[in-house]
């Protein structure tokens, strides 16, 4: 892995608002100073929307919280999440508006954190070993390693302005300047199948939630059809 400037600012872009003016944004590395902000953030709108979390249950028990508030700290630990700011300061601090979660994910190799204890954190645990069977993203680019996504949220307020877009591409050049050759994962919700998409992302692969519920023994209640894996290669 190469070494690397760490924050980087990896884009600055504006949108127009309704009713005129503009707002600007910027999507950087997600400095030290921001780490348990962007943890409590994923802890908010994204474990009650998120297809696999809403599904587990997490939310609903503090116990499963915690549990996962550690995972993330480790996670924005390794210095691999983006995320996406206004860039024009309320006079507060820093707003954040969207964040995705990343860590590198070898071949072979499952996860050295501590198994959850809390039923939904098995739950989610048990649907991302089912997941993590599928090999594309390792056969399609030949690699022995990406940079995967493991969380992808943006304020409600904030979105369809092409924020998650923004901090996928992002996540590219984040997984190239580390010497990540591919980048990927697991995308769980139509939405974000579709920002994949306008990212530059492919499709690797596909599976009804039925069918891949029923290999896990979870019942899975949403609107969106399939679980899809989607990847690209930073080179
Ligand atoms: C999914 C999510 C991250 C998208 O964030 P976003 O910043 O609004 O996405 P973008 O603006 O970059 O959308 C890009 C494209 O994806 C599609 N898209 C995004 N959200 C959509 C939605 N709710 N319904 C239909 N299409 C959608 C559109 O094609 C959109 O382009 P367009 O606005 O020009 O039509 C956000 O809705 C979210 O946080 N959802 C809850 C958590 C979640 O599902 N996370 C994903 C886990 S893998």
């Amino acid at each position: 892995m190469s070494s690397r400037e760490y924050p980087s600012v990896w884009e600055r872009f504006e949108r127009n608002v309704e009713g005129g003016g503009t707002m600007k944004f910027v999507v950087e590395d997600i400095s030290e100073a921001m780490w348990s902000t962007a943890v409590e953030f994923m802890l908010g709108n994204y474990i009650k929307e998120d297809v696999w979390w809403s599904t587990a249950g997490t939310a609903r028990d503090p116990e499963a919280v915690q549990e996962y508030r550690v995972l993330l700290t480790s996670i924005i630990k390794q210095k691999m999440s983006v995320a996406c700011f206004l860039a024009e300061g309320d006079g507060f601090g820093q707003t954040l508006v969207g964040v995705n979660m990343c860590i590198p994910q070898k071949k072979g190799y499952f996860v050295d954190h501590n198994p959850p204890k809390t039923k939904a954190g098995l739950l989610s645990l048990r649907m991302f070993a089912e997941a993590m069977k599928v090999p594309v993203i390792y056969d399609k680019y030949g690699v022995g390693e990406y940079l995967m996504g493991t969380g992808l949220s943006v304020a409600p307020e904030y979105r369809r302005l092409g924020i998650a877009t923004k901090l996928l591409m992002a996540r590219i050049k984040l997984a190239k300047s580390l010497g990540i050759r591919a980048t990927g994962g697991i995308f769980t919700s139509a939405a974000a199948q579709q920002v994949a998409e306008k990212a530059g992302m492919e499709c690797l692969y596909s599976i009804p939630y039925i069918k891949f519920g029923k290999r896990c023994n979870i019942q899975f209640n949403d609107n969106t059809e399939n679980l899809k894996i989607f990847g690209k290669k930073t080179e």
